[in-house]
């Protein structure tokens, strides 16, 4: 079923500041399709992971998952037409501009474009940061987890978990609903939460090889203190010890590293908060800011820690 979170697809009026912030601040690599309209922005050695189009109205974030090759695109397919979605073929303009084999696209419950395909292409060049980091994991992990506000939790889950073959990693009810799920070594490819408010898009985590370059990205932001969403910290559940950066559209880029992987004998866990330390979410209302400020004291008194485990990936220099 879906193997990875495979790349992002933008439709934004503000192109100009998604190439500076991609290219200066997460370290991207940007290809121009066609100047002032369209851009690919690639992290790997992949054709692409972002496409990026230039629109007059309001910005749209996409999805696109990989799956291993046609037979299970077409029962992908199947199974949402057979739910009542409503499954569009992706046409040759599509697929050439995302370098994939073949790709269908939906809407799902909140209205975000799905994009389902198979054969994502390397580049034929070598991947060139756009400022001097360690590169991404990415890989069999995917590009990153993707973390969305909906307002059809029920729907959401059953389109990840029942036709799409995710698994859930962990889950918490308090202070609302919210799943995580994998489908690879990743500990999670989406995370799905239930807050009551509209549907939008949380945010996109990449992972970088290199502690370093997550301080470095920090350092940058706090230039301009009102980009960071989510201040430094460590998440109780993928371990990445991250920050989150507000993008041109408003929502966020969380930029990452060293997360934990899962496996075949992975234990459902019931997670008792969203952070070990820090993740100050400074957009929240100053009561919730407390009340997760409460949580990380309760962790810190019980002394709840995680091991840093690095990989291969990450020891190169
Ligand atoms: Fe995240």
């Amino acid at each position: 079923m879906i193997q990875a979170l495979s790349y992002i697809v933008v439709e934004t009026p503000h192109l100009e500041s998604w190439i500076n912030q991609a290219r200066d601040h997460v370290g991207m690599q940007i290809e121009v399709v066609e100047p002032n309209q369209c851009v690919r922005l690639r992290v790997d050695e992949k054709f692409q992971r972002f496409v990026i189009t230039k629109i007059d109205g309001k910005a749209t974030m996409g999805m696109g998952f990989e799956v291993a090759g046609k037979i299970e695109l077409n029962k992908i397919s199947k199974m949402l037409k057979q739910e009542g979605y409503a499954v569009t073929e992706g046409s040759q303009q599509e697929l050439i501009l995302r370098g994939v084999d073949d790709m269908f696209f939906f809407y799902d419950p909140d209205g975000v474009r799905i994009e389902v395909c198979y054969g994502l292409a390397d580049a034929d060049s070598q991947f060139e940061s756009g400022r001097p980091i360690g590169g991404f994991r990415t890989g069999d992990m995917g590009l990153g987890h993707v973390a969305l506000i909906t307002e059809h939790f029920d729907k959401m889950s059953h389109l990840y978990r029942n036709i799409f073959g995710l698994k859930l990693s962990d889950h918490t009810e308090v202070p609302f609903r919210v799943e995580f799920l994998h489908c690879n070594p990743r500990h999670h490819t989406i995370g799905i939460a239930h807050t009551g408010g509209p549907a939008k898009i949380y945010h996109l985590m990449l992972e970088y090889n290199d502690f370093d370059d997550v301080g470095r990205a920090y350092d940058m932001a706090l230039i301009d203190p009102d980009s960071i969403g989510v201040t430094l910290g460590r998440h109780i559940n993928d371990h990445a010890i991250s920050f989150y950066l507000k993008n041109p559209d408003g929502w966020m880029i969380e930029l990452g590293w060293a997360t934990r992987t899962i496996d075949s004998d992975w234990k459902v866990e019931e997670l008792e908060g969203m952070s070990l330390w820090g993740h100050d979410r400074t957009w929240l209302p100053d009561n919730k800011r407390e009340e997760a400020r409460q949580i990380l004291k309760k962790l810190s008194k019980k002394g709840q820690r995680a091991p840093v485990i690095t990989t291969a990936q990450n020891s190169h220099n």
